[in-house]
């Protein structure tokens, strides 16, 4: 995967699939364990994982603000140094035969994936804890430069303000807009992406509308669905005409969505 990373797949090819925080379905998301099986399955194209900061200001990757519903720590990781976030197992809540795992920085995931894997870099806001602005979107961008990651990874949020300040920083950077229904209703997401530079827009697949995917295509917008975990699913925003499916069961959804690719 040392080709740089484009929003939208080729004229005639499947909609990329991606690793919603790694094969979770079959590991715990968010760990190595969980990226090791989505850069070995055949065919991903992507790896999505989100992140977050914990109290001595490194980027960790976790989805929750708090640490209890995937380790064996308590209350927020931002009340955690990431040496005290390392000594919670991150495995066993899913599998005792994961028990190995911790929660990892960025920087253990960028090295461990290597290029193999473009991937999508989900920047997560804390509505507890107001962060100083640009601060994780500024240890983001300088991790993925240090990692020489430029060309493969693509950074999107919930929080639009931070991929504005993404794309500000690097005006290369390739963005996406997560849709939030309750704040966003009624915009259309050229409306959204314009608005911060935005080439992609990402939407749960019980948003996604006709109209939108129109929008889109009239503003050459790339459209990436979650999370689809059923082939029904896939074949319905398949349909719609979707460039991207984020997937908890990427590995599975992979066989069946490329079985008529080249
Ligand atoms: O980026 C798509 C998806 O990951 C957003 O939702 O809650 O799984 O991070 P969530
Ligand atoms: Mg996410």
């Amino acid at each position: 995967m040392t080709q740089q990373f484009q929003p939208k797949p080729a004229p005639g090819r499947s909609p990329y699939v991606i690793a919603h925080r790694g094969i979770s379905g079959k590991a715990p998301e968010n760990t190595l364990a969980a990226f090791k099986l989505a850069c070995e399955a055949p065919g991903i194209d992507m790896v999505e994982l989100d992140v977050r900061l914990s109290k001595d200001e490194e980027v960790v990757v976790l989805h929750d603000r708090t640490l209890q519903r995937t380790s064996t720590g308590n209350g927020a990781a931002r009340n955690y140094t990431v040496e005290e976030i390392r000594e919670f197992n991150a495995g066993s809540w899913f599998h005792q035969s994961f028990s190995s795992e911790r929660i990892p920085t960025l920087r253990e995931v960028l090295h461990f994936i290597n290029g193999r894997r473009w991937m999508n870099i989900e920047l997560k806001s804390d509505f507890l804890h107001r962060e100083q602005p640009f601060l994780l979107e500024r240890k983001v961008l300088e991790l993925v430069d240090a990692a020489e990651m430029n060309r493969a990874v693509m950074y999107s949020s919930f929080d639009h303000r931070m991929v504005a300040n993404i794309k500000r920083t690097n005006p290369e950077a390739i963005t996406g807009v997560i849709y939030n229904l309750y704040r966003d209703f009624g915009r259309l997401p050229s409306k959204l992406a314009r608005r911060v530079g935005a080439s992609v827009f990402v939407c749960a697949k019980h948003e996604l509308t006709p109209g939108m995917v129109r929008d889109a295509r009239q503003h050459a917008l790339a459209i990436y669905v979650y999370t689809l975990n059923t082939t029904a699913n896939v074949n319905k925003m398949m349909e719609l005409g979707v460039d991207g499916i984020l997937s908890d069961n990427a590995d599975d959804i992979v066989r069946y969505i490329k079985r008529n690719d080249r």
